[in-house]
Order: structure tokens, then sequence, then C-alpha cells
């Protein structure tokens, strides 16, 4: 008996719903023969329990039927598909994103966007669909941070197709408007801005869409978490206590947007010299951990002063990417997997809500109505 009877045997099965048969789907794998033994992988794209099933008994008759007496059957499908972002009873603008991560800090400069680079940057090294909307409007940096501030986004009728570098997708103010330009809005356009974002870009289907937040707690917060459930939410902060107590207002904020923290980053903690590699405390180090346990998180990443991150800033070479042997890079590494465990964590447990953050007058009636 060879591996031709076992596909030959095969053809005769279907995959349920369809009309092609398993072999010319190719989902069957590493066929194995000796004699009258056969064992062989089905690996099919549905996780129903029914189909599995079917496939099993089906195979076993045909390669009963065959001449084959020990048949070893193992059927490989995706896990069933968690509740995630597309959760029914909330509200998703971007159903084609499966999670989302608020990137926020109490204030600016503390490396916002410096982090959301390099984590995004991490996670599509670490092979998943990844997208980064530059979500501060007023101080658009992530163009350049990636080394695409002189393209332009191509337009499709009326949908943006999102820039693409380092693996990852992009989208900023920066990119839509004239370099140098300063924009004075008020909180409705903002509000508008953000929707846009996520409804007008054709972001592919990502697995992670990492938002880097303007500073502080306002609409743009509130209208993100309202318009898709936030699967994740990490603080920045530097060590010292006058960001501390402004990263407190921002795990403050993750708690009242129902918004699941994955934790603090620590950024500006210690100093590597680059001429020694030695690492010394300038901004202090490590006074983060109480922040977080008060919050009931955890601290994500320490990442140090380094001039190359500065650099890498500048130039629009992020380390992870550039330097990925550097101590920095490493810890960007180790946060992006810290972070994608949490994300599967928050869906494992259900996933993200925004249902109880929506606005509580019905459709069409403004919450400005007296309700004559
Ligand atoms: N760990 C770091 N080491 C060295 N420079 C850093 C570090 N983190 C951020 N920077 C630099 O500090 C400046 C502010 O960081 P940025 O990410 O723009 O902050 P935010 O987005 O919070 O305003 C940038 O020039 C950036 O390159
Ligand atoms: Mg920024």
């Amino acid at each position: 008996m060879t591996e031709e009877n076992v596909l030959e045997a095969l053809k005769n099965v279907t995959y349920p719903g369809f009309t092609k048969d398993i072999v010319t789907f190719g989902f069957v794998k590493d066929v194995a023969v000796d004699g009258s033994n056969v064992s062989l992988t089905i690996d099919i794209t549905s996780s129903a329990d029914e189909v599995k099933a079917q496939l099993t008994d089906e195979a076993t008759t045909e390669l009963k039927k065959a001449g084959f007496e020990n048949i070893n059957i193992n059927i490989t499908a995706p896990q069933a598909p968690k509740q995630m972002s597309n959760s029914v009873s909330g509200k998703n603008i971007a159903p084609q994103v499966k999670n989302f991560v608020m990137v926020s800090s109490g204030k600016g400069g503390v490396g916002k966007s410096t982090t959301s680079v390099n984590i995004a940057i991490a996670m599509a090294m670490q092979g998943k669909k990844v997208g980064l909307l530059d979500a501060d409007i007023y101080g658009p940096n992530i163009p350049r941070m990636m080394g695409v501030d002189d393209q332009k986004p191509e337009i499709q009728g009326n949908k943006v197709m999102p820039l693409k570098a380092y693996g990852v997708e992009i989208m900023s103010m920066g990119s839509l408007m004239e370099p140098g330009q300063s924009l004075i809005w008020r909180g409705s356009m903002i509000m508008k801005a953000i929707e846009q974002f996520l409804r007008d870009i054709l972001w592919s289907e990502l697995d992670v869409l990492v938002i880097d937040m303007p500073p502080g707690t306002g609409d743009a917060q509130l209208t993100l978490a309202q318009s898709v459930p936030v699967t994740a939410g990490i603080t920045v902060t530097t060590p010292q206590e006058v960001s501390l107590d402004d990263s407190r207002r921002s795990l403050d904020m993750f708690q009242k947007l129902h918004i699941p923290t994955a934790g603090i980053i620590e950024n500006m903690s210690g100093f590597i010299c680059p001429s020694c590699e030695t690492e010394s405390d300038i901004f202090g180090m490590g006074t983060t951990e109480p922040v977080a346990k008060e919050y009931d998180t955890h601290v994500i990443a320490r990442i140090p002063i380094e001039p190359a991150i500065r650099v890498g800033g500048d130039t629009g070479m992020p380390v992870t990417y550039h330097k990925p042997d550097s101590e920095t890079a490493k810890r960007y590494q180790t946060a992006a997997t810290d972070l994608l465990a949490f994300i599967d964590k928050v869906n494992a447990e259900g996933g993200a809500d925004n249902q109880a953050i929506q606005p509580t007058t019905p459709p069409g009636v403004s919450a400005c109505s007296t309700g004559a």
C-alpha cells in the first residue's frame, strides 16, 4: 500500500458544505504508510466539531474500503474563534481589526510615540499583522519616526490606503497635511477625525492596531474607546514622581473606560552609556512598581535612555528593527511578547467590550436635546 492509495481513497471525501474533496483542497498532509497501517493529518480551516467528526468518519470509511486496517487520523483546525473585538454587544467601527491597543500617558514627551513605534515593529517581527495609528492629531510624530514623512498616502474613492514600513501599516494626520502646518481644532472635530481614522482608512485584516494617543485624558481617548472595543491599554511614564502622578490619571481612565490594562512602560529608566554600555540611574528607576500595584497591573518593560533610541526616532530608523541586538530592542521584543500574551488572555476571557460606555441617548436623539 502506498501514499497514492491513501490520496485516491480520500478523494472520495468532500469537505462538508463544499463540492471539492479534501485532497484537492490540499488539506491532507503528513501521510505515512506502513503496510496496511496509515497515519495522516487533515489540516482544515473550520473549527466546528461536527466538521471534524464527519471528516474523521468518512475518511476512515474510505480508507477501510481501500484495504487499510490501522487508521490514525489527526485533525488540526484553528481554535474556535474567541469572542474578540468584534463582540456583538459592543461597538466596533473597524471590524477588520481584531485587537486595539491604546498607548497613553499623562503628559507629553515621555516616549509614547517611541514606544508605539517599537512595540508595533516588534509584534510585526513576531509574525503578527500590525497597524500603527497616530491619533496624536496636534503633534503627529509617527511619520518621521517610521521614516515615511516624505510619503503621501494613496486615495481610493473616498478611502485612504495606509502607508507601510517595517512590516507595519501606518496612518497619521501628519501624512495627510502639508509639513509644518498647524491645526486648531475643536473637540468635535477631533472626535470626527478619530472616527475617520478607524472607518475610512483601508486597514487590512490586522491582528493588532496600536494607537498612539495624544497626551492626557480627553475627547480623543473617549471617542476611541466608544468606537472600538480596546483590548489593551498601555501607559508610558518616566520614573520621576511628577510623571507618575499623571500616569495615575491615565490608569484611572482605563478603568473608567473599561479598557483592560496591559501595564506600564517605564521609559527613560536608567541610562545606557554608549561608550561603556553600563547602565546608570538618572531620573530614578523602579519607582513605577508601586503605581502598577495600586492599579492591579504590572510594569511591562523598563526602557533605558539610550541615545540610539533618540537617533532612531529622528532618522526614521527605529532601534527594534535597525539594532535588533541592542539591549533596548530586546526589551521592546519582550514587551511585545508580554502584550500579545495579555491580549490572548483578555480574548480568552470573553474579549473587550465597550457596551457600558456608549452614549446613553437613543439613536437619532441628540444628547443636548431637551426631550420635547
Ligand atoms: N528611552 C529613550 N532613550 C532616548 N531617547 C528617547 C527615549 N524615549 C524617547 N526618547 C526621545 O524623547 C523624545 C520624546 O519621545 P516621544 O516618543 O516623542 O514622546 P511622546 O510621544 O510621549 O511625546 C523623542 O525625541 C524620542 O526620540
Ligand atoms: Mg508623541
